[in-house]
């Protein structure tokens, strides 16, 4: 099979695209003949492939992925859903460490513990699938875990257009919370606006601070002075949910502030495939690249103006 492998430290020049075995399952492992992988273009930059010694893993990129099983391991319980042809959607959550493979999506073919896939949306193709477990994870799990996210509350979306934030908007208004994005451009307003958002603002244009006050939750993907001026306008029990990495000292000595990594979860991945099934949720590409175009689609994600989510769909798909 082809497989996207980088060898960091480096960004998209350390891209390969090389031709290795499809990989063996574990008793209680699932294989997947993928059919299309989302880009984290912040995984060129990541931390964790860095060894003791100071040299790198050279991972398979990709943490979630859309596909058909082509495997299944032995130990694989029968009442999960999973069997050889079955549609899903899989998130492998690299930031925990544990003794499996860190190989990914991107490739011809991925494997994975059973637990973390599950069948994909009915309603959606698979390709767009591949666009849902790490993102719609990251919302669920800031808006409900880390928040009890409900009517009538108030919700700052900062970067309210990204592949992560356009989910944390929909689940507001899902709830029926007040909205409040942020964004720069005609094309994200436009699309705050097709997603019913109370109140779209112009971060280049306003502080936010000298607008809000009383926000009960900001949900931050953006960092930084945003996170500071984003601190000025939460209410004294709010909670900013920060995304973006360790916040700086000066933002993290607020108590208020929880950062948080998401995790996989196939019970809350399940509910969020029945919403999307029931029209409450849906995902939003920005862009499809093929296998082969894959320093493409990295690059689109480091202008950091994408409009929802960018897959990369698998070779000869
Ligand atoms: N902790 C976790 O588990 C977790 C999970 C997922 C993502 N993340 C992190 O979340 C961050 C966002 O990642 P992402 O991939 O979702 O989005 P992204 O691609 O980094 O962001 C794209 C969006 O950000 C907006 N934007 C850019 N600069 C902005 C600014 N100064 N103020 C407000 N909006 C701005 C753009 O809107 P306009 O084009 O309209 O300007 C665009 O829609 C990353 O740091 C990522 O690592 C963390």
């Amino acid at each position: 099979m082809q497989a996207v492998r980088h060898h960091p430290p480096g960004g998209t020049e350390k891209l390969r695209i090389a031709w290795e075995d499809i990989p063996e399952i574990d008793d209680d492992e699932v294989l997947v003949k993928v059919h299309a992988a989302s880009v984290i273009w912040m995984e060129l930059y990541w931390d964790i492939y860095r060894k003791e010694d100071g040299t790198y893993k050279t991972p398979i990129l990709g943490e979630d992925y859309s596909g058909v099983i082509a495997k299944v391991g032995s130990k694989v319980p029968n009442d999960s859903g999973l069997q050889v042809g079955t549609e899903v959607m899989a998130f492998m959550s690299k930031a925990f460490p544990t003794k499996r493979s860190i190989d990914g999506g991107m490739a011809g073919y991925a494997k994975a513990q059973f637990s973390h896939m599950v069948p994909k949306p009915r309603s959606l193709s698979l390709i767009d699938s591949a666009s849902v477990p790490l993102s719609a994870l990251t919302a669920w799990q800031g808006l409900f875990d880390h928040w009890n996210l409900s009517a009538g509350q108030t919700l700052l979306v900062t970067g309210a257009a990204g592949p992560t934030s356009i989910w944390a908007v929909q689940l507001g208004k899902m709830v029926g919370a007040r909205v409040i994005g942020t964004a720069s451009s005609e094309e994200s307003f436009k699309l705050l606006k097709s997603f019913g958002v109370d109140e779209v603002l112009n971060y280049k244009e306003v502080k936010l601070d000298s607008v809000l006050e009383n926000v009960d939750v900001v949900f931050d993907t953006v960092g930084g002075d945003t996170s500071r001026q984003a601190l000025k306008t939460l209410s004294k029990d709010g909670k900013l949910i920060y995304l973006v990495g360790q916040p700086p000292d000066d933002i993290a000595k607020d108590p208020r502030v929880d950062f948080f990594i998401v995790d996989m979860n196939a019970e809350q991945l399940a509910k969020i495939a029945d919403s999307i099934d029931e029209g409450k949720l849906k995902p939003v590409i920005d862009s499809v690249f093929d296998f082969n175009d894959v320093v493409k689609a990295f690059e689109k994600g480091e202008t950091g103006h994408s409009h929802g989510k960018i897959l990369l769909k698998a070779p000869n798909v």
